[in-house]
């Protein structure tokens, strides 16, 4: 860029002028430090900031293989649909991933039972992850208008349900705030939560704080009180950044060791950072554990007529998610339907028949 500036470069190859008083030499001698200080402050300044994302279909970005869609301020969502075609299901239903993943992370619900109660499954790549556009300014809120743009735009009609795993279930408290009209039952899966909520008491939220281990806790903290400071910490090389971000084997629940054999699947699963790790991992902490203006202890039943249901599932061996939160949730909306999984970690929405047993009790009310 430097090189653009048409600035010709001084015959004497840029150096300071030749001295004409003796006085000079003392002054440049005194700026030095200042000089130096600001080459520094120039230097951390670089090492804060994250590279620009790479824009899928762009030069230099990852190509474009999937489906999208345009939202009206002109970013791009991709899409994956799974289960019956659209135009054959009795049942719609929205699947938001989690951390680190990507369209293709949907709920895999069985053939047959796709088949028998006629789902159609949507799934797309949050903004900065796998194919759909960054969005920097993407707040706690800008999430669910994103997917009823999407609800729209896919014509799934004015309800659909909904469900979303981990960093996907926290989103679902979002859509319940400020999309409840749009849904017509919703399944929120090992949903991570924000140690900042207000009106938790200070044991509940201590208490699943200190489920994490000691790298997390600096991790989520960074983010939530140093937002700009959330790239330079989970890419230095002084302190163990997330341990979800680095595979840290400590955070896995006996049962998640076990699941963890079926993410050979998972060919695709470079495509969750490609744009880099800001846009999708960074900015995911930043929201998710940000400053929230409301707490999803305020929100009201979105069916007060019965017409759906808000189910929660929550592993009570979770250790990537504390189940605290959850629990605390399920004792103060009545309106939500608690179902806590006594062995499981936090994968349990991937193990053997559970995407079954979970869309059951969502389009059928089978288990009460
Ligand atoms: C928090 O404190 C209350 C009141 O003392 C108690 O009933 C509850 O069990 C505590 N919860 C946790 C998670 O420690």
């Amino acid at each position: 860029m430097a090189a653009d500036s048409g600035k010709k470069p001084s015959a004497n190859g840029g150096k300071a002028p030749a001295p004409n008083k003796a006085s000079d030499s003392g002054g440049i001698a005194k700026r030095l430090p200042r000089i130096a200080l600001m080459f520094l402050l120039a230097l951390l300044y670089r090492q804060l900031q994250a590279p620009p994302p790479k824009i899928p279909g762009t030069p230099g970005g990852p190509p474009v293989t999937s489906p999208r869609i345009r939202l009206q301020d002109g970013r791009h969502l991709a899409y994956h649909e799974s289960g019956v075609p659209k135009d054959q299901a009795k049942h719609k239903i929205i699947f938001v991933h989690g951390f680190d993943s990507c369209r293709y992370d949907v709920l895999r619900v069985s053939p047959e039972l796709a088949q028998e109660l006629g789902i159609y499954l949507l799934s797309f790549d949050r903004p900065g992850y796998g194919e759909s556009d960054p969005h920097p300014g993407r707040t706690v809120k800008s999430i669910a208008l994103d997917i009823e743009q999407l609800a729209d735009a896919m014509e799934l009609g004015p309800k659909f349900y909904l469900t979303g795993f981990s960093m996907g279930g926290e989103i679902m408290w979002s859509c319940l705030k400020y999309i409840p009209h749009r849904l017509a039952g919703v399944a929120i899966l090992g949903p991570v939560g924000n140690y900042w909520w207000s009106g938790f008491p200070a044991n509940v939220s201590r208490e699943a704080w200190n489920v994490q281990v000691a790298q997390d806790k600096w991790a989520v903290g960074v983010a939530h009180h140093a937002p700009w400071l959330t790239y330079w910490w989970n890419t230095q090389k002084l302190f163990p950044a997330s341990s979800v971000i680095s595979f840290n084997p400590a955070i896995m629940s006996q049962e998640d060791m076990a699941v963890i054999p079926k993410f050979a699947y998972r060919s695709y699963a470079y495509q969750s950072r490609q744009q880099g790790e800001h846009e999708s991992l960074h900015r995911d902490m930043m929201v998710g554990f940000g400053k929230w203006s409301w707490s999803p202890l305020e929100l009201e039943d979105p069916f007060p007529g019965g017409e759906g249901k808000v189910h929660l599932w929550h592993g009570a061996e979770d250790l990537i998610v504390p189940v605290g939160l959850s629990r605390y949730i399920s004792q103060r909306l009545p309106w939500v339907r608690y179902h806590e999984l006594p062995t499981a970690g936090h994968l349990f929405p991937i193990a053997d028949g559970m995407p079954d047993v979970i869309l059951k009790s969502l389009l059928l009310g089978d288990d009460e």
